[in-house]
């Protein structure tokens, strides 16, 4: 199997990719290890390098000598033997776009929905380790039961889309949406705003939402969400992708001009107060870096070089690639999609690179690559290496319990209300 690191050191060696291709990577201290970045105020190499790190964000504290030294087959072992030892008493989840040496000791691998169900029905688990990022890892929290324990192998494994809606700009921006629109209800019974929430965002804004009548969504419930939401009020306040939310209320008819994008840096979002009276989304300004590479000159390229080639990309993509694309879905739908084609099929895909080289390993009889010829991987989800899963694991069987993620009780409950609505509103087959 092909995993970031061993790309890099593949188009280091040879200048190609795993696929053959002439390749490279966005940045050269992708070869470094994680552990080098931790203390430090960068997220780290990869496709959010250059968004700002809000200060308060978790730091990861220096990790042990012993498992920055040990090689690849010490740490592999050191957390099959820890693993053993714990048992049931422990369970892992990974998310699809960690690297392969992680999923290997994963027990559920799934898409971020999936891993939320699962933190809620593992079974006698006293600690749930996430190898994932961190706002998964809080929804694991909130959703857990209130003994489990969830520990994030890496603190700097947060998320640059979630930065970029915080709680205090989201209760601005409410304050006067509310001056806008006022709080009655329609004759229909449907209030002002419904805000949803992108489960990539803060477990605080998980809470506002539950507070104000509002749901968390993911990339494969999206539609559901919507649709929920449209029932319940006349507009949504959607935050933080503005990607996920156009690409979603497009597809459910609504015209982009009923779509203004939401400035948290300007008054009234940057529009002039009849600007949104119209409003039927208002998107907040956020963004995810890795899908923001994705081009529609990339799908033209691929079609030119690739008759006949399949087009499948994550609902993060600009609008754009969207629309030139041949599909769109969660990294589940995205699997599935691979998985369930009878005949070998070229797919060019656009999502993060470990899931793609992952796709391309596990399906050889397709041809399967990644849209965006540079490698280029999430660098916060590159933040969780077998070096801190190890130092975790061993720690727990020493009976220590390092990096638990535990959101406030208060914050909990109300983000609960908003995280039930989620499982509730099933993605669409
Ligand atoms: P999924 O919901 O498809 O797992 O995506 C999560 C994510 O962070 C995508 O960037
Ligand atoms: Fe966040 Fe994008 Fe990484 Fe997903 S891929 S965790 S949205 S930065």
């Amino acid at each position: 199997m092909t995993s970031v690191d061993t790309t890099i050191r593949l188009i280091r060696t040879t200048g190609r990719d795993a696929a053959g291709r002439p390749a490279e990577a966005c940045s050269p201290a992708l070869a470094r290890a994680p552990w080098e970045f931790d203390g430090v105020l960068q997220y780290g190499p990869g496709s959010s390098m250059g968004d700002v790190i809000p200060a308060g964000a978790p730091r990861q504290g220096a990790l042990p000598e012993e498992y920055r030294t040990a090689s690849a087959e010490e740490l592999h072992a050191r957390i099959r033997a820890a693993k053993r030892t714990l048992g049931d008493r422990v369970v892992i989840l990974g998310h699809f776009y960690q690297r392969d040496e992680i999923v290997q000791h994963a027990d559920f691998l799934g898409d971020s929905f999936q891993l939320a169900n699962a933190a809620q029905t593992v079974p006698d688990a006293e600690a749930i380790v996430f190898c994932g990022v961190h706002f998964m890892a809080e929804t694991a929290d909130i959703l857990a039961r209130p003994e489990q324990r969830v520990i994030l192998p890496n603190l700097a494994a947060g998320c640059s889309m979630a930065d970029m809606a915080d709680a205090d700009s989201v209760e601005e921006c409410w304050e006067q949406l509310e001056a806008l629109y006022g709080t009655e209800s329609d004759a229909a019974g449907r209030v002002p705003v419904i805000p949803v929430t992108y489960m990539n965002s803060s477990a605080a804004l998980k809470a506002f939402c539950g507070r104000h009548g509002g749901i968390v969504c993911t990339s494969s419930n999206a539609e559901t969400v919507l649709e929920w939401a449209f029932e319940r009020g006349q507009r949504v306040l959607f935050f933080p992708d503005q990607h996920l939310g156009r690409n979603t209320a497009k597809k459910l008819g609504v015209p982009l001009e009923r779509m203004p994008m939401w400035d948290p840096r300007r008054p009234l979002g940057g529009h002039a107060g009849d600007a949104l009276l119209d409003a039927r989304v208002i998107l907040w300004h956020g963004f995810c870096s890795v899908h923001k590479r994705f081009t529609v000159a990339q799908i033209e390229q691929a079609r030119a070089e690739h008759p006949g080639v399949r087009v499948i990309v994550h609902p993060e993509c600009p609008m754009a690639v969207v629309d030139a694309a041949d599909e769109a879905g969660s990294t589940d739908h995205i699997r599935r999609a691979v998985a369930a084609a009878s005949e070998p099929t070229t797919f060019a895909i656009g999502t993060e690179i470990n899931m793609v080289n992952r796709l391309a390993a596990e399906f050889p009889q397709h041809e399967i690559f990644c849209l965006d010829p540079v490698v280029c991987p999430c660098s916060t989800m590159y933040r969780i290496h077998p070096g801190y899963l190890a130092w975790v694991l061993e720690a727990l069987v020493r009976g220590e319990t390092p990096n638990v993620i535990a959101v406030p009780d208060a914050v909990a409950a109300e983000a609960r209300i908003a995280l039930e609505r989620m499982l509730d509103a099933k993605p669409r087959a």
